[in-house]
């Protein structure tokens, strides 16, 4: 059946970069006569709201609503506060769609330098809690009588948040066949990391045969520049999650190749699927942004609509094109977002 994708491109780099992913599902729907989709394009960015004064219609979210997933650009511009791109766009799509996992792929393709990690052998997967946690708006500021003040910012962990972030880290675990890391600051945060090394332990006992870690993330940090080849699937809640998908961004070469999916994992909602980076208004405009995070993400949504040789597919053309030598200027060469696009459409091809 076909395939219904909502896309987003949003602002600066974002078209620019998503140009680059359409065009690559158009080639593989020519390429594999057993897939095919649907594309709709949605105009809502920072244009849109200068021009009605909200980032998507009301109706926007019953919009996308029916897509069997999203993907989007990136969203930012200097004539809008960042938190109205955020607040108004990205969480109500992460929030109504019950996008509870965060999904990013740390992967070393092959050809990619990284001064951080030697190994060449960096592959895991970080899966961090999206929907709760310490990004609440629990709580405030306070002030005594002589009016000095107090800021209180409340983290929620609720056992079915925890559960299913950690049940849906097992079973990926179990499908790879890799083991499984939680990370935690129980020693120091008593309340609530306690509770999810508790909630964690008892999903785990469902899943006698994966391997269990618990690191402190301050440990795990480092651990992450030292050892990176011995990790599987790194569990995190929503702020540690946040920081080490960074990090692991870090290590295998950066932003302009950083995928990530938003993910319903009961497939009531659709699913969201992002490059990392954001607009970055420095280089719009020119030509010279990295498609390969928005390309690899759209490659995260074949997977997840069932298509994982399609994905490994277009993973396998991305590593082709670097071990060609193309470069985009982030990676230190000097060819463009259309040439980088076009030579994976043609490593497509040649499979
Ligand atoms: P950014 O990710 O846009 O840029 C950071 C740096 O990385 C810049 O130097 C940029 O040129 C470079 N970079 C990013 N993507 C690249 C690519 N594909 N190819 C080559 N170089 C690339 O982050 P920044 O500058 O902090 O934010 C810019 C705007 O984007 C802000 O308005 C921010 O709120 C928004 N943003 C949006 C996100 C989203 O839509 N999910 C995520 C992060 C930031
Ligand atoms: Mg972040």
């Amino acid at each position: 059946e076909t395939a219904s994708i909502a896309i987003l491109p949003g602002d600066g780099i974002g078209p620019e970069v998503m140009n680059e992913a359409v065009l690559l599902l158009q080639e593989i729907e020519d390429y594999d006569r057993t897939f095919s989709c649907e594309m709709n394009e949605f105009p809502w960015n920072s244009a849109y709201y200068l021009e009605h004064g909200r980032m998507m219609p009301a109706d926007g979210l019953a919009q996308l609503r029916s897509f069997d997933a999203i993907l989007f650009g990136a969203m930012g511009d200097s004539s809008v506060p960042d938190e109205v791109t955020v607040w108004d766009f990205i969480m109500p799509i992460r929030k109504q769609f019950q996008q509870y996992i965060n999904f990013r792929p740390v992967k070393k393709l092959e050809g990619i330098r990284s001064p951080l990690a030697e190994s060449e052998d960096v592959d895991f997967v970080i899966i961090r809690e999206n929907a709760e946690g310490e990004y609440s708006n629990s709580g405030g500021r306070l002030y005594d009588h002589t009016n000095e003040a107090m800021a209180i910012q409340n983290t929620i962990m609720t056992e079915k948040g925890i559960r299913r972030a950690a049940d849906f880290a097992f079973q990926y675990a179990k499908e790879h066949g890799l083991p499984v890391t939680s990370a935690t600051k129980s020693n120091a945060v008593i309340h609530s990391m306690k509770f999810w090394d508790e909630v964690v332990q008892k999903t785990a006992e469902a899943f006698p045969e994966i391997a269990l870690e618990k690191i402190y993330v301050d440990a795990l940090a480092a651990y992450f520049v030292q050892r990176p080849q011995s990790f599987g699937v790194v569990l995190a809640s929503n702020l540690f999650g946040d920081i080490l998908s960074d990090l692991g961004s870090a290590l295998v070469g950066g932003l302009g190749i950083s995928p990530s999916g938003n993910l319903n994992p009961s497939g009531d909602y659709p699913s969201m699927f992002e490059p990392v980076h954001g607009s970055a208004p420095d280089i719009a405009g020119q030509g010279i942004a990295n498609p390969i995070a928005q390309i690899w993400s759209a490659a995260l949504m074949l997977d997840h609509l069932g298509r994982k040789d399609l994905h490994d597919m277009v993973v396998t053309a991305i590593e082709k094109t670097l071990a060609e030598g193309y470069r985009t200027k982030d990676l230190g060469g000097e060819h463009s977002t259309k040439e980088m696009g076009e030579a994976i459409r043609a490593n497509v091809r040649k499979q």
